[in-house]
């Protein structure tokens, strides 16, 4: 082993070891199957140099040839595609050089390492340190910078990327995720072609209704869900976000991901700071599913509140009552909740607003006070009635929005975003308020503390955002109106921390006019997010197929509701999958109904440490077949539970078997339908009897057994035998 090889294995694993490289040193990023390798050149510049599978042997990396793509491209110099960074600094200059300063890499533990690599213009005094932090289990790894100004004079960061990858194969394929309201999540693949492709909002608030910050991009063919060479990438950002690919003259592909720098110039004065947020992403040379999963134990670990903790089941008022009711008309739907057996009753939207109260969505928001009228006795009493029925009481709350028709607009025209000389502009009817000050900034805070300390029995919230940002200004920001995207976001981390602060594990359900809001920027601040106000199961299959690729189970909330025709069990078996909730006048269901439903709560209460806690294996995806069948596998490979759904599927269809995945071939297990119809059997001739998990995984079930009928599923339980 020669003295390099000794330096570089010297910086992959002394742990909390400072190592100083010096010219055309290699500095290793890895996890456990994944390998970034950074080289110092000899002119000092940082390049990429490889990403991917790890080799089996580290030292070979030494062979890896440094490459000649920069890690951070610098624009203004000499590079002629788009920069990861553009600044202008303070003497107009509109260039920057990074240069390799030195490097750090500790393990803070186990199974993390945290690279930094400290870059320095030599001209100016211009920092910016990339940090790579990797997740050696999970095999992920989360990419942030930092850009510090230590000029005398003000800089303006023009593009300020999070992360710049490089790749080259000989065809690249984008999966990306597009909709609307109630149509979130869509999924199309397309073959990049030479040039530029762009996935981005500009939306500020519920920033993510067109587009969802995460993509797959499959390395020379497209990928399914166990074969192929790919990356899965997300942005922690709940605010306005870019990701840019870019295939030059060479066939090679540069992916931006951060900030979308749209309207966003931003200044940083002297010794100012400015943090990129993390784009998380993962590398798996075994298709999507293995992507998925690396994601979902990050997500669990490292990515969302308390993601190794149980969720609560609960019965929503939304879809049954809307906003008109009474304090009476509450208190008896929580014995729908106790009849259902859900832990929790979620009052939504429509209680609040006396001299503007809340009796439709044109009125009230903003005045967080019951309504005299609805609930004379106040939140107090019906957390006490709640608690007396054995459930717990949680409300919905959209506190950074106000509409006109409210007493807070009335005290505060300066605390709402709205252009001057131009007639307001309204979505659903408000208007957003302008977190970037902080007297609206420390208002959000109190609405929510205020709420939680009056009534210390609340055991939930519901946080909206049902608008997006419109004819945006800030009265505060007077001359800074470019920061204004950028600081509406920090502002409301800010608000998030010091509530997390004060209640670090109340469950928080981030909610977003349907799936508006759904990053891991925001994710860890909150427990699940709402995914869509579409809750016909039919369309949800679709929809939590497609957010099932980069978040866990637990984290998405999915509620058997009115919408959609389709049987009860069916709408159930798609809502088990996911977070179960109810949201459903349970006084209209029939007796049989009823029972079918309050079993499969007990069910779900079985089930649910395997789906919320085990591996996701997505078996046969609707986008394919008419079909969808997924199922979940603890850790230990001694349970597992599988959904079957037959969508539209046409008389005489035919469905092959179906072969298991991520079982232990060598256990035996009981195969056992659940959540069945009372009175009724199951008709899966394998029902009841053990296979090992070879033959599940080898010859695999057949779900259609007798007659193929649309819209019917299957829960099924696999129990290995100790
Ligand atoms: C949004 C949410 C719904 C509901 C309504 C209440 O649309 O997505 O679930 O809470 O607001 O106004």
């Amino acid at each position: 082993m020669n003295k390099f090889i000794l330096a570089v294995s010297f910086i992959i694993f002394c742990s909390g070891a400072v190592v100083t490289a010096q010219s055309n040193k290699q500095i290793l990023i890895n996890t456990k199957n994944v390998s970034m390798v950074l080289t110092v050149g000899t002119n000092n510049r940082v390049y990429q140099s490889y990403l991917g599978k790890r080799f089996l042997n580290d030292e070979e990396t030494r062979l890896i040839p440094q490459g000649k793509h920069e890690a951070y491209v610098a624009g203004g110099m000499e590079d002629l595609l788009q920069p990861a960074i553009r600044l202008t600094h303070s003497d107009n200059n509109p260039s920057l050089e990074l240069k390799y300063v030195s490097h750090t890499t500790r393990n803070p533990d186990d199974n993390v390492s945290e690279t930094n690599i400290i870059l320095q213009d030599p001209k100016y005094p211009v920092q910016v340190i990339l940090h790579y932090q990797a997740f050696n289990k999970e095999d992920v790894i989360k990419s942030w910078a930092e850009i510090k100004n230590n000029e005398k004079g003000e800089i303006t960061l023009e593009d300020y990327a999070s992360s710049m990858l490089h790749l080259e194969a000989k065809d690249y394929w984008l999966t990306q995720f597009h909709g609307d309201w109630a149509s979130e999540m869509k999924m199309q693949e397309s073959k990049l072609t030479s040039g530029v492709k762009e996935i981005d909002s500009k939306l500020g608030t519920r920033a993510d209704m067109y587009q969802t910050p995460v993509f797959f991009l499959a390395l020379n063919k497209p990928t399914d869900e166990t074969t192929g060479e790919l990356i899965a990438g997300t942005l922690a950002w709940t605010g306005n976000f870019k990701f840019h690919f870019e295939i030059d003259e060479r066939n090679a592909l540069r992916v931006i991901s951060g900030v979308n720098s749209y309207a966003s110039a931003y200044k940083l004065k002297k010794g100012q700071i400015f943090t990129t947020p993390a784009f998380i992403f993962t590398y798996s040379a075994n298709g999507k599913g293995q992507a998925s999963r690396n994601l979902h134990k990050w997500a669990r670990n490292y990515g969302v509140l308390d993601g190794n903790k149980p969720r609560l089941t609960l019965l929503n008022n939304w879809e049954a009552t809307h906003v008109n009711f009474d304090e009476k008309e509450l208190v008896n739907l929580f014995d729908d909740a106790t009849k259902l057996g859900t832990d929790l009753f979620l009052l939504d939207d429509g209680w609040f607003g006396n001299k503007y109260p809340r009796n439709n969505d044109k009125a009230g928001l903003g005045d967080w006070q019951e309504n005299k009228a609805k609930l004379p006795n106040g939140i107090g009493y019906l957390v006490k009635q709640a608690e007396a029925k054995g459930l717990k009481f949680g409300i919905w709350l959209e506190p950074e929005m106000v509409n006109p028709k409210s007493e807070l607009y009335e005290q505060h025209p300066d605390w709402i975003l709205k252009l001057p000389n131009r007639e307001e502009n309204y979505q659903r009817n408000q208007l957003v308020l302008d977190l970037t000050n902080p007297k609206v900034a420390d208002y959000v805070y109190s609405i929510v503390d205020d709420m939680l300390t009056k009534n210390p029995g609340l055991a939930y919230i519901k946080w909206d955002c049902n608008r997006s940002m419109t004819n945006a200004w800030s009265s505060y920001l007077k001359d800074r109106q470019s920061a204004l995207y950028v600081d509406y976001t920090l502002s409301l981390y800010k608000i998030l921390d010091k509530l997390r602060q004060k209640y670090p594990h109340l469950p928080i359900m981030l909610c977003s006019g349907g799936g508006g809001r759904t990053d891991y920027g925001a994710l860890k601040y909150f427990t699940e997010f709402w995914p869509s106000d579409d809750t016909d199961p039919l369309e949800r299959v679709y929809i939590q197929w497609g957010y099932s690729n980069f978040f866990p189970a637990l984290t998405i909330s999915s509620h058997v509701t009115s919408w959609g025709k389709q049987s009860i069990k069916f709408k159930t078996d798609v809502a088990m999958m996911d977070k179960l909730g109810y949201d459903i006048k349970v006084s209209k269901m029939t007796e049989e109904e009823l029972q079918f439903s309050k079993q499969a709560v007990k069910n779900y209460n079985r089930l649910s440490n395997i789906i919320w806690f085990g591996d996701l294996y997505r078996i046969i995806s609707p986008y394919e077949e008419n079909r969808m069948v997924t199922m979940y596998v603890n850790d230990e490979r001694s349970k597992a539970v599988l959904f079957n759904y037959n969508l539209n599927t046409r008389y005489k269809e035919v469905f092959n078997r179906v072969r298991l995945q991520g079982l232990d071939g060598h256990k035996l297990y009981k195969v056992q339908e659940t959540n069945l119809m009372p009175g009724t059997k199951s008709n899966l001739s394998e029902n009841g009897h053990t296979f090992s998990g070879n033959y599940l995984m080898t010859m695999g079930l057949n779900l259609t057994p007798g007659k193929l009928m649309p819209l019917t599923s299957m829960v099924i339980e696999l129990n290995a035998e100790n």
